[in-house]
This record gives C-alpha cells, sequence and structure tokens, in this order.
C-alpha cells in the first residue's frame, strides 16, 4: 500500500494564513499618498507624491492575485483616494474582478458631489467618509485646506446616492474636538450614517480621547449608549459598537483596545509594496515584481512569503514609537 503523499499546495489557490494563523481576507489598498488636506494628526513623509503610481490594469491584476488568494473585500484609501483622475476606473476594474464581493473606500468627502454617483455605479458598496468637526474654524485647524459646506455636500451627496453602508470616521483630540461628539452622533443618525470615533495615534500631534472616557463622557451628556452584543462580526473590522437611540456608535480604539488578535488585512502601499501590518516595514514589492516580469504564481508566493513574516500586533504604544512609525499617508491607515 502506498500513503498519499503531500501534494505541494497551489501558491494561486491555498487559503492566505498569515505567521499567526489568521485567514487573511480583506485588502487595503493605496491608490494614492498624495492628499488636498493637511490634516495635524496625519504626518506625511513626504507631500510631494510618488510618480510611479500603479496603473488601474497594475491594480486589478495585483488585486486579482488577492482574490485568488481568498481576499473578498477591497478598501481603497490614499492620501485621498478620489483626486486620482482615473480613481471610477480604477474602482470599476477592481470591482469587476472575480471573487471581489465588496469594494470600499475611505475618503475626505471632498470631491464626492461629484464621484458619489459614478463610484457607486462603478460598483463600490460602502464609503467611509473623514469627518472630525461640524465648525467651520476647527476644520480649518484640523484639515488646514478645503472647506467645510463642500465636505457636508459631499456626505449629503453619498446618502442620495444610495450605499450599501456609510460611515462617519472621526479622529477625536482633546480639546479640539471632543465636545463635539455628541452633535457628529446627532449629524450622522440624521442620515442614516454609523459613526465611530478613532482613538488619535501617534502620527503627527494631538492628544488623544480614551474611547472609555468618551464613552462616559457621551452618557453624561444626556444620550443613552448600550454595548452591542453582536458586537463585531469578523469582517466588520476593528471597530466596537454601541446602541444610541438614534443608531448605533461605533469606537475604534487602537491604544486601549489591541484589535490585532483579529486582524484580517493585508495591505499594499501607493508605491505598491505589500506591507502585512501598519506598524511593519515593506516586505514584498509588488510593483517592482510586475514591472519585472513576475507571473501570478510569482507574486503568490511573494505575497504569502511577506504574510509569513506578519508580526503578531502593532507596537504603536511602545516609547518612542510615533517617531518610527511609517506615515499614513502612504500607507491609508
Ligand atoms: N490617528 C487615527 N486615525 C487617523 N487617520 C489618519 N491619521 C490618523 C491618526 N493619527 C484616519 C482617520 C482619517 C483617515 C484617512 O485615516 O480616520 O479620516
Ligand atoms: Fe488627507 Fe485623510 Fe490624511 Fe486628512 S487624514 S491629510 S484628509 S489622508
Amino acid at each position: 500500500m502506498t500513503l498519499p503523499s503531500p501534494l505541494p499546495r497551489d501558491p494561486l489557490t491555498a487559503p492566505l494564513l498569515d505567521a499567526q494563523g489568521r485567514t487573511i481576507t480583506y485588502l487595503r489598498l493605496s491608490v494614492t499618498d498624495r492628499c488636498n488636506f493637511r490634516c495635524t494628526y496625519c504626518s506625511p513623509a513626504s507631500w510631494g507624491g510618488k510618480k510611479d503610481l500603479l496603473t488601474p490594469g497594475e491594480f486589478e491584476r495585483i488585486v486579482s492575485v488577492f482574490a485568488r488568494l481568498g481576499i473578498r473585500r477591497v478598501r481603497l484609501t490614499g492620501g485621498e483616494p478620489l483626486i486620482r483622475p482615473d480613481i471610477v476606473e480604477v474602482a470599476q476594474r477592481i470591482a469587476a474582478v472575480p471573487g471581489v464581493e465588496r469594494v470600499a473606500i475611505t475618503t475626505n468627502a471632498s470631491h464626492l458631489e461629484r464621484l458619489a454617483v459614478p463610484l457607486r455605479e462603478a460598483g463600490v458598496t460602502q464609503l467611509n467618509l473623514s469627518l472630525d468637526t461640524l465648525s467651520e474654524a476647527t476644520f480649518r485647524r484640523i484639515s488646514k485646506q478645503g472647506d467645510l459646506a463642500t465636505i457636508l455636500r459631499g456626505i449629503d451627496a453619498s446618502v442620495a446616492a444610495g450605499y450599501a453602508s456609510l460611515k462617519l470616521n472621526v479622529v477625536v483630540m482633546r480639546g479640539v474636538n471632543d465636545l463635539e461628539v455628541p452633535a457628529l452622533i446627532a449629524h450622522a443618525h440624521a442620515r442614516g450614517i454609523v459613526p465611530r470615533f478613532i482613538e488619535l495615534m501617534p502620527f503627527g500631534q494631538g492628544t488623544p480621547v480614551p474611547t472609555a472616557e468618551l464613552v462616559e463622557q457621551i452618557q453624561a451628556s444626556g444620550l443613552p449608549l448600550v454595548p452591542e452584543d453582536a458586537r463585531h462580526d469578523v469582517t466588520s473590522g476593528p471597530a466596537s459598537y454601541w446602541r444610541a437611540p438614534g443608531g448605533l456608535v461605533g469606537f475604534i480604539s487602537p491604544l486601549t483596545q489591541n484589535f490585532c488578535g483579529g486582524c484580517n488585512r493585508v495591505r499594499v502601499a501607493s508605491n505598491g509594496d505589500l506591507r502585512s501590518c501598519l506598524g511593519g516595514r515593506a516586505q514584498a514589492p509588488l510593483h517592482a515584481l510586475i514591472r519585472g516580469g513576475a507571473t501570478d504564481t510569482d507574486l503568490a508566493l511573494a505575497i504569502r512569503h511577506a504574510l509569513g513574516e506578519k508580526p503578531e500586533g502593532h507596537r504603536f504604544t511602545e516609547p518612542g514609537a510615533g517617531t518610527s512609525l511609517l506615515s499614513m499617508m502612504g500607507i491609508g491607515g
């Protein structure tokens, strides 16, 4: 009798596991490192922007390899993804890749008045909208450029366009926008949007407010918040949700509730480098490999190798972390 010999598994079809045995199903793809704003908390390595960004065809190629490895959700990030003139084509080509079930975009909403409908028609199902304040003066203080009225119109345009899911991301900074939290909840809920409050990570200036303190502050303002039992299914990311009378309220707490254990994501930076973790170093130069003529199998092997070295978690809370972290601009959060 011959024993079955273990066949080498096809690098293009076996599920994508990282070094901790976590299955990777979610790809964050930074499509540009440039932004039309200059938010105080989002400190870039360079504002100039890379010249050798990937083309729509190269994004489609990379995503199709990831989709064969089991990636089902793709989020486009930046910088600000919507400043790419070809963003609708990028979104459309990615949404059409077999296996990709959901395409989301994180945006500052400044271009949504024009693009909310075309992106929806291109197959984008979800938008995460960044809005930290409803005050024009505070907006200028945080973002330095742009104007709040345009952002608010962009948000309303995305509500009208009928996305399956809209979320409002608020980075909370002590003494800057922390007292506006109840007003931001009301603004979001009035439009059927789920607001999410994010603990400030040490990429730039500002003082974070721990989630536990913020929850107490919201309750003290007279808004009852009840923890939502079905906290988050694995695909919904690191937020924890509470229920208010007008809808859900989310909290993302990178500092006080490390969520790395449930991590199912991989990132590709705007220069085409795969990064296995937000706090990690570049580990697979996918763009360079493509330009060098790599086959899909070569790409799959490079991706697997990099994820084999994905660390257990980020190290934001260690002393000195802020100075050694990669900038948010290139990796898109
Ligand atoms: N801390 C937390 N979130 C951040 N973002 C950018 N910089 C930081 C930071 N230092 C997130 C915000 C922003 C999105 C583009 O990235 O949610 O809206
Ligand atoms: Fe641009 Fe978003 Fe960074 Fe602000 S946080 S500078 S809008 S990428």
